[in-house]
This record gives structure tokens, C-alpha cells and sequence, in this order.
């Protein structure tokens, strides 16, 4: 059986991005894979964050994932923080992976760029995302394509470690979607959708209402001519609407294009808002009861125990592996 690892960081509210290129994907692995699903509050303070605010978008980002499907009587839903074994094998693999690595992780140098501040842990970041796969035997990760380099360096170090002290980790494999996989900003098709997009337009909050949806759908930029037809060079605005419509209501681009030929783009954005607002109500109304439930942080408090004890066997035997003195009672 497939044992899987995800998270998403509670950096703000989620996007239309984060759900079709991953939770979406998540909501189908649990029912035939071992899944475990994180809020990654650790990876989110490698930039500042207002702590009334992480502590509300913790919370937040635990009643998505519910309200988006995951069934924590099939998968371990947890906040990073509450297993400290991430921390500790984040530090153990900082020191496994090279400086020169880091150096070049694009995310790294997007982030980076032009910053007054860059704290040590958004250089060292990937090596703690590294610790959440490897901590948990993960074979499987879900995850849209701007985390394949992050996936590509977990392997390295699985790699390498094994080959240092020995078969410890499995060595994972990443799963990203061909379609949905990169989802565009709705002002800047040649830019990803981003949750911490600072104009609000060029994203699809999971939490915005239906209104407010329509709304900037119909203001999403377009390409010249009036054609609903797809071709990333050509026409990147309406090939990232077609995505999100396509995979909003189960059709093929091919379909798509039928459906639309010859009518413009006014008929268009308005199925593809009906697609959206369909797709995002009902999780909207999950969500509030949710948040609102005893249950959400007890459902934590159980998927944190779980993953602690399935992490700690592998925290174990790497620290013997490196050669640690064991602490005897
Ligand atoms: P994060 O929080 O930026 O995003 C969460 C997930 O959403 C995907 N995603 C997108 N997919 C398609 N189109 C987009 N525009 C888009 N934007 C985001 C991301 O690829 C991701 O799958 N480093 C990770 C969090 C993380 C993690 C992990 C992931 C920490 N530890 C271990 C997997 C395994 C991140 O920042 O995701």
C-alpha cells in the first residue's frame, strides 16, 4: 500500500491552486493509500507572520481540509508544530544537505529576491519539507509542480543518507497532476496563482463569497480574439480558465472548446463562475460548521498522536544510525 504525505502552510486563506493542484488530489488518495495530511505552521514562519493571525489560519486551513473531504477516520490530519520529530529531523537533515543545494532552489531565489530580511530558515526550508516525507516512510507525494525541485532534493538526501549509514528511508516518488498542476494568476496568466498574491484579483480564495467570485471572474484578464480555444503560448489567460472550468465540472478541454465555439468569452466566464461558485458553496458551508465544531481540535489532537508514533520509529532509528549515544534511563 502507498503510504502519503502532503501539507500546504497556513499562510493565508486557500486558493482555487492549492485545491485542484492538490487537496483535490488528496481527497482521492485517502480512499486507497495511508495518508497523512499536515498544516505546516513551521515551513509558514520561515517568513513573518502576525501570530494572531497563523493561530486563525491554523485553524482555518485545519477545517478546509476537513470541509474539502478529508475523512480523518481515513486520514491523519495534524498540525507540524505538534509532532516536534519534524523539527528534529529538519535539523538532523540540514546537515545532511549542501549549501550549494539550497542555493538553488528557485522557490528559495523567488522569495528571497528583493527582501530586506531573509531569515536562515527560508534558506533552509527544503530540508524541513524534506523531514516532513522522509519522517513518515512517505512512497507518494501529492503536490502541484512548483514543489517538484523540493521533491527532487528530498530524494537526493534519501539517497544519500541511505548510502551513509545504511537502508533508512524510502526514497519517495512525486505525484503532480498534468492538468491543474499550475494554476495561473488571473491578472498575470505567466504567473502562479498565489495565496500570498498581494492583489486580491489575481486569486480565487476557497473562502470568498460566490459573489466576490463571479466578480473577479469576469474581470480575469483574457488573450486578443474572442476564441475559447487551448494554447498555453497563444492564448495562456483563457488555457488557465479552460483548467479550472474543465476540472470544475469534469469535462475534457476538447468538450470545452465545443461547448463554447463560436460564443465569446461573455458566456464563457459566466459558466466558468457557475463551475466555481457550485464547486466552492458547498465546502463553504462545511467549513463554518467545522470551524465552529469541538471536533476540529480533537480531530487534530488524534492525528497528531498517530503521526508522533509512526515518526518517532523512524526519528529512532536515524539518530542510532548517525551514531548518537542512546539516553538510558
Ligand atoms: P503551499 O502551501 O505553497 O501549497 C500547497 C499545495 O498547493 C500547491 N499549489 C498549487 N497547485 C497548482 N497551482 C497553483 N497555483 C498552486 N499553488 C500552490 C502546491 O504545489 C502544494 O502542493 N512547501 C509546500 C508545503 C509543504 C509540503 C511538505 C508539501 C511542506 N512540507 C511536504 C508536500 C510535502 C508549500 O509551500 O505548499
Amino acid at each position: 500500500m502507498q503510504r502519503v504525505f502532503s501539507g500546504i502552510q497556513p499562510s493565508g486563506t486557500i486558493t482555487i491552486g492549492n485545491y485542484l493542484g492538490a487537496i483535490r488530489n488528496f481527497v482521492q488518495l485517502q480512499h486507497t493509500a495511508e495518508c497523512l495530511f499536515c498544516v505546516v505552521d513551521m515551513h509558514a514562519i520561515t517568513v513573518p507572520q502576525d501570530p494572531q493571525q497563523l493561530y486563525q489560519r491554523t485553524r482555518e486551513l485545519a477545517a478546509l481540509y476537513l470541509a474539502c473531504g478529508i475523512d480523518p477516520q481515513k486520514a491523519i490530519l495534524f498540525v507540524q508544530s505538534h509532532v516536534p520529530a519534524h523539527a528534529e529531523l529538519g535539523w538532523l537533515l540540514q546537515c545532511m544537505i549542501y549549501y550549494g543545494e539550497l542555493g538553488r532552489m528557485t522557490q528559495f531565489k523567488d522569495k528571497s529576491e528583493q527582501k530586506d530580511v531573509v531569515t536562515a530558515g527560508l534558506f533552509t526550508y527544503p530540508a524541513l519539507m524534506a523531514a516532513d516525507i522522509l519522517l513518515y516512510q512517505t512512497t507518494l507525494v501529492p503536490v502541484g509542480e512548483d514543489q517538484k525541485q523540493h521533491l527532487e532534493l528530498t530524494r537526493d538526501v534519501a539517497i544519500r543518507f541511505n548510502r551513509r549509514y545504511g537502508e533508512t528511508f524510502i526514497v519517495p516518488e512525486a505525484m503532480i497532476p498534468k492538468m491543474g498542476g499550475r494554476i495561473m494568476s488571473l491578472e498575470n496568466p505567466l504567473k502562479k496563482m498565489s495565496k500570498s498574491d498581494e492583489s486580491p484579483n489575481a486569486t480565487l480564495y476557497l473562502l470568498d463569497p460566490p459573489e466576490v467570485l463571479r466578480k473577479k471572474i469576469s474581470r480575469a484578464v483574457t488573450d486578443s480574439g474572442r476564441e475559447v480555444r487551448y494554447n498555453e503560448e497563444e492564448k495562456p489567460a483563457v488555457s488557465n480558465l479552460m483548467t479550472i472550468y474543465a476540472l470544475c465540472t469534469g469535462k475534457s478541454l476538447q468538450e470545452v472548446e465545443e461547448e463554447f465555439a463560436g460564443q465569446g468569452y461573455g458566456p464563457f466566464k459566466q459558466a466558468i463562475a457557475d463551475a466555481v461558485v457550485s464547486v466552492f458553496e458547498p465546502i463553504q458551508q462545511r467549513y463554518h460548521e467545522w470551524l465552529e465544531s469541538p471536533d476540529l481540535e480533537k480531530t487534530l489532537a488524534d492525528g497528531a498522536e498517530k503521526a508522533e508514533k509512526l515518526a518517532s520509529v523512524t526519528l529512532e532509528q536515524v539518530k542510532e544510525q548517525i551514531g548518537f549515544l542512546p539516553r538510558r534511563a
